[in-house]
């Protein structure tokens, strides 16, 4: 079959890497993809919000199967798009209808939903302009710190984590007021803090029956020990040590099956991947956010944990038989490192030519922010996030060696990692 992956990113790198190596695939293409989708497909210069750009190409390309990387064009209801069109209907899309993606692209929707499905979350309230003054009244109950987040999409920057109840106030002012974070902070959800450990635990669900993907943890600030500002994710790793057991049967009965049957119970038929991003306070799972994708970093330590076809997997997705299927993981350990270009994820430079990456050993490089220079076939960055760079190991601790030993050998200009992936975990490994 011929299938096209929406993206252009380390995720969707992974993706195609996973997806080209099933033998049922004759033809994969990526829009926009990247210098590394190169490798694994062809890559189509399509803009992954422009639908009618993305059904022309579905079209020449015989595109038997769609698979969405990111939220955004599926909050901007892509699915729906190929659902209410002649030519497109029978073709599958990975990726959840608009109104299932508002898990992700409201923050406010996300959060009633789990109220209704009694799903474990930080208490909460939601706030506009015409409630000010009740949010600030709110805000006087809380104890700090104090948790801002903006209702709709705001590129992983919306949520405001605050000591003072000063600061809190005038956050939430420019938030609603001056619109920090455009129409997405029009209305802003105040809840409780949490206190925990957070992970990413995925499945994959036909909106009948879902599969248990590896769980991750990614390390999402810039700093060393998790301080600075937030990044997109500066590196992941699988499995996290204390997801098992007692645990993961409480977020299997507490959130998985409750968020699968909720979207059953409103009619929402969810085709896709489900992130769940999970805080463990005291050995119970909380839900701090969903997203209607997969993670990025985590995908780079995720897809390659999987060992079954994925196409058959996806074929499930696509047929309503993923019950039938079965997924088999690898029991090894991977371990992901993200290269960044210097300044990110403030003002950074691009088109610093990358070299080394011959010299790579037993990892796999799933490129990032990269695009080939094709007049002199060089490689150069094109992004804040440049690669990762996933090993394998018997332990946590043997696949971030190799992976760093592999981030020493790539070199551009002004390239910078994080030394302390798995720092939180390799502790209590
Ligand atoms: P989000 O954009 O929803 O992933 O939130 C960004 C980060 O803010 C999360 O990864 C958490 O580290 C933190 N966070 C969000 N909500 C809470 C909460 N209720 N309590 C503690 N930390 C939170
Ligand atoms: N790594 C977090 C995310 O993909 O949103």
């Amino acid at each position: 079959m011929n299938i096209l992956i929406i993206g252009s990113g380390g995720r969707e790198h992974a993706l195609a890497w996973k997806l080209a190596a099933s033998p049922k695939v004759k033809n994969l293409y990526i829009a926009p993809g990247n210098a590394g989708t190169r490798n694994v497909g062809k890559n189509i210069p399509v803009n992954p919000n422009d639908f009618p750009s993305i059904k022309m190409a579905v079209i020449e390309n015989d595109i038997d199967m769609v698979v969405v990387g990111p939220e955004v064009p599926l909050v901007n209801g892509i699915h729906d798009y190929f659902l209410d069109d002649k030519l497109l209907k029978n073709t599958p899309v990975i990726g959840p209808v608009k109104a299932a993606a508002m898990l992700e692209g409201s923050k406010d929707f996300a959060k009633d939903f789990m109220a209704r499905y009694n799903i474990p979350t930080a208490s909460y309230k939601t706030f506009a302009s015409d409630t000010i003054e009740q949010a600030y009244a709110y805000l006087e109950t809380m104890t700090p710190p104090y948790v801002l987040k903006a209702d709709g999409l705001a590129a992983g920057k919306g949520v405001l984590i605050i000591d003072k109840l000063e600061d809190a106030r005038q956050e939430l002012s420019k938030m609603i007021i001056e619109s920090k974070f455009g129409d997405a902070s029009s209305k802003v959800v105040i809840e409780e803090f949490l206190d925990g450990i957070e992970l990413s635990v995925f499945v994959l669900t036909d909106g009948l029956s879902y599969k248990l993907l590896p769980e991750a943890k990614d390390y999402k600030r810039i700093g060393e020990g998790d301080t600075g500002l937030n990044t997109g994710g500066m590196g992941s790793v699988s499995p996290v040590p204390f997801a098992k057991g007692e645990f993961m049967q409480k977020v299997k009965d507490r959130v998985i099956q409750p968020t699968i049957d909720g979207l059953k119970a409103e009619g929402i038929d969810y085709k896709g991947f489900i992130f769940f991003g999970l805080i463990n306070v005291k050995g119970d799972p909380y839900v701090i956010e969903y997203n209607c994708r997969m993670g990025d970093p985590e995908a780079e330590v995720v897809i390659p944990r999987i060992e079954s076809d994925l196409v058959d997997l996806l074929e499930g997705v696509a047929n309503n038989n993923l019950s039938d299927k079965e997924i088999i993981f690898d029991d090894r350990v991977a371990a992901s490192v993200m290269l960044v270009s210097k300044g990110y994820p403030e003002k950074y430079e691009k088109g610093k030519p990358i070299t080394g990456m011959e010299n790579v050993e037993k990892c796999v490089i799933f490129h990032a922010g990269t695009a080939k220079d094709i007049e002199s076939e060089t490689i150069k960055t094109s992004g804040g996030r440049v690669m990762a760079i996933t090993s394998y190991g018997n332990t946590m601790e043997d696949a971030l060696k190799s992976a760093y030993e592999n981030a020493e050998m790539i070199e551009f200009d002004g390239k910078f990692y994080r030394t302390d992936i798995g720092y939180d975990l390799r502790k209590k490994e």
